[in-house]
């Protein structure tokens, strides 16, 4: 999978661009806050429709303008297709989303369109920060393979605001209606079920993987594992299960004023040697991991789909030393990179394609293919 084309209207620091980058390797190069990471976050927002930044959408959109457009044209397996992802924050559909210039009615169908990884250096928050942040990690991973699990998030999540809606009523009122609340409850437990289950199936997955990419990296016989924690232990009968612990927990989320069981919950557990990273592991091994779990993530979309990936570096090769540089230029031989640094030394170029500088002139960004 490939881009050919990429074009920008109002996006952050982009009045405007349209650049054609290489199959292979690209190497964007300029200072801090000339629009780099901007350019990468354009390329993410066509493929889930959202900024890989935990940010506001309306951030996008470059001060003082009306819309922010991204759109690119790309050639997959199945031919050229053209994504374009629209942020208008006055309109009442902010967000529209343009396939072969059509508009979409739902979300999900730009899903596995455009499948990519993003790599920066806040992914070390993988292993050393909260579960909301692996939790993210699994559903990007996974929407872009089974757009029946993003459909369920969707479901699941509609399921879940509402039951907060009359939860956080029955908190304030003392009293509610008990039917709708079980109904709500019904609506979550079966997306909830394909969530947990696909989540398993890739885990498994992706804990092979990782745990041999692990080895390499770093030269030694650790083992590196990725469990999953869920709240349901069971095999089977995930959504029976559910609706049990959803009604369970009725008293306590009332008193709360949110539901505290269910997938939006649960975690993915990362262990060496069976400790838990997160207690037990140095900046090195957290290093290694975070690498590993992004080639495994590589890996995996590759394999589900049959077609590699786009992969987005943003700022990583500084990072990371000789040798974990090393192994992740030799694995991206296959795929179409776009490498985001401040200083182009940062990366060996016998193995970039096309290289371009990034600058700012009057808060607006400029890119030239050198
Ligand atoms: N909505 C917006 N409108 C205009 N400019 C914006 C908007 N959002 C961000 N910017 C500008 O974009 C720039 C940051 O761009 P970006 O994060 O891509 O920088 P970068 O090149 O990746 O820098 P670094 O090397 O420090 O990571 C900042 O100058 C910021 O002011
Ligand atoms: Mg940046």
């Amino acid at each position: 999978m490939q881009i050919e084309a990429l074009r920008l209207k109002n996006f952050r620091n982009y009045k405007e661009l349209a650049l054609s980058p290489h199959p292979g390797v690209n190497l964007f190069f300029g200072r801090n806050g000339s629009g780099k990471t901007n350019l990468l976050e354009a390329v993410h927002y066509c493929s889930l429709g959202r900024s890989h930044r935990i940010s506001n959408d309306a951030n996008v959109v470059k001060n003082g303008e009306a819309f922010a457009l991204s759109s690119v044209s790309i050639q997959n397996m199945l031919g050229k297709r053209e994504i374009a992802v629209r942020f208008h924050p006055d309109e009442v559909q902010k967000k529209t989303i343009l396939i072969d210039q059509k508009k979409i009615a739902k979300f999900s169908d730009m899903m596995g369109c455009l499948r990519c990884v993003i790599f920066s250096p806040e992914d070390l928050g993988l292993i050393k920060e909260g579960p909301s942040l692996r939790r993210r990690y699994l559903d990007m991973m996974i929407s872009q393979i089974n757009k029946g699990y993003f459909i369920a998030l969707q479901q699941y999540r509609a399921g879940m605001d509402q039951r907060n809606a009359v939860i956080r009523n029955m908190k304030t009122n003392g009293t509610g209606n008990l039917s709708i609340l079980s109904a709500f409850e019904e609506t979550m437990a079966e997306p909830a079920a394909v969530i947990i289950r696909e989540r398993r199936k890739v885990i498994a997955l992706l804990s092979e993987i990782a745990t041999e990419t692990y080895q390499r990296i770093s030269d030694t016989d650790e083992v590196f594992k990725l469990s999953y924690h869920s709240s349901v232990k069971e095999e089977n009968g995930i959504a029976e299960t559910l609706c049990r612990l959803f009604r369970e927990n009725r008293e306590d989320d009332i008193r709360m004023g949110f539901t505290s069981v269910g997938p939006h919950r649960d975690d993915l557990i990362l262990t060496l040697n069976r400790n838990q990273m997160k207690q037990f592991a140095s900046q090195g091994q957290i290093r290694t991991a975070a690498l590993s779990m992004k080639l495994s993530q590589m890996r995996i979309l590759k394999d589900l789909s049959g077609e590699e990936p786009v992969l987005l570096l943003d700022d990583v090769m500084s990072e990371l030393d000789r040798k974990r540089r090393a192994c992740l230029i030799g694995e991206i031989s296959d795929f179409q990179t776009f490498i985001t640094c401040a200083d182009r030394d940062d990366v060996d170029c016998d193995k970039v394609d096309r290289m371009w500088q990034v600058s700012a002139e009057d808060g607006e960004a400029i890119v030239e293919e050198i």
